[in-house]
């Protein structure tokens, strides 16, 4: 008995029909030819070619794991705490240098040089994690960056991207931009990087959640607004009006001039700068990668409280972070 005319046969076309519903299988069956074998073969090709491909674009399992520990590592009497913004920090001085994220602040220990003061401790910590889940390093970075953002209250929810590549290649020296730089030399460095003056104005808002060290040293351990625990505007308002505990003198003049005062003024609002913060941190946290071949696992990442999420996060995640708070 041929194949095409028997009972297994009969099972295997109703059900590749069911499944996949391919026009030109169906009217093949009809003819009850070879054709149709073959083209059953090739719609099963196919269905088992896109669950492979399915498969490669969900993020892996660990990541749930690593989410749920570093909330607990950032989040101290619910604000986020020195590592969360330390963890911030760290991002940003491994991506806008050398070539972009690729964990060369760790792995060829970039931390060490003066320019990254400050980033000792969680450049260890955030290597020893990335050992300890067996991930790479470039992605446990910008990973702990968005935990560190959503850890605090009012954080929004940037993308978690996983899947780059790590570099142990050095980042050359003077590429971190310094507090004593004039405006124009912080723009131009921004700028090499792909940056606006909107973009470094939004970025730079990440102070809201900083404290300083060694910028000021008379002023060790202050924060740059009044709340460091969470996310919010009073580092535009503060920084605008003089308030704030200590500020940066590259704050101070990117508070001023021409080029970034308008942007700084709207930054005032929450929502105004949530919608310039949020991509130029996701841009931030690509460099280097182009983001085509990188993993989705944002939704593993849970905010600390009202988050404002830029993103049209799925409603089963919105409802179950509403239900936390
Ligand atoms: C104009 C560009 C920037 C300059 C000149 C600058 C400079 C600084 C300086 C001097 C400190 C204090 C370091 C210390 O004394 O301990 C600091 C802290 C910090 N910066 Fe920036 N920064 C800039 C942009 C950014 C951006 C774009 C981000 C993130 C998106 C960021 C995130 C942070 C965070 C979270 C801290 C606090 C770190 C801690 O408390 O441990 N900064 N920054």
């Amino acid at each position: 008995m041929r194949l095409s005319q028997g009972p297994l046969f009969c099972l295997l076309v109703t059900g590749a029909v069911q499944a996949l519903s391919f026009n030109d299988v169906s009217s093949n069956i009809k003819r009850g030819t070879d054709a149709a074998v073959s083209s059953v073969k090739d719609a099963a090709h196919n269905l088992f070619a896109r669950q492979a491909s399915a498969r490669k674009n969900t993020c892996p399992k660990i990541w749930s794991q690593v989410a749920s520990d570093l909330r607990d590592a950032f989040v101290s009497g619910g604000q986020c705490n020195d590592d969360a913004r330390a963890a911030i920090r760290l991002a940003f001085h491994d991506c806008i240098s050398g070539a972009g994220c690729d964990g060369s602040i760790i792995l060829a220990n970039e931390y060490t040089r003066s320019e990254n003061r400050g980033l000792e401790d969680i450049a260890v910590k955030v290597g020893d994690w990335a050992q300890q889940y067996n991930v790479g390093t470039a992605d446990m970075i910008a990973f702990a960056a968005a935990s560190g953002i959503s850890a605090c209250p009012g954080g929004p929810k940037i993308n978690a991207l996983v899947g780059r590549k790590d570099s142990s290649k050095p980042a050359p020296e003077g590429q971190i931009p310094s507090p004593k730089s004039s405006v124009s030399k912080l723009l131009s460095q921004f700028a090499a990087k792909g940056f606006s003056a909107t973009d470094m104005a939004a970025l730079v808002g990440a102070h809201t959640a900083a404290k300083q060290r060694f910028a000021v040293p008379k002023k060790a351990g202050s924060p740059l607004d009044s709340t460091p625990g969470s996310w919010d505007t009073k580092f535009y308002s503060q920084t605008l009006d003089g308030s704030a505990p200590v500020s940066l003198d590259s704050d101070v003049r990117i508070s001023q001039d021409d080029r970034t005062s308008g942007a700084f003024q709207r930054f005032q609002s929450m929502a105004t700068w949530a919608a310039a913060f949020v991509p130029a941190m996701n841009k931030m946290t690509t460099i280097g990668n182009g983001g085509q071949n990188l993993v989705d696992c944002t939704s593993v990442i849970k905010s600390a409280s009202r988050g404002i999420s830029i993103r049209a996060a799925p409603l089963a995640d919105r409802v179950r972070d509403s239900v936390e708070e």
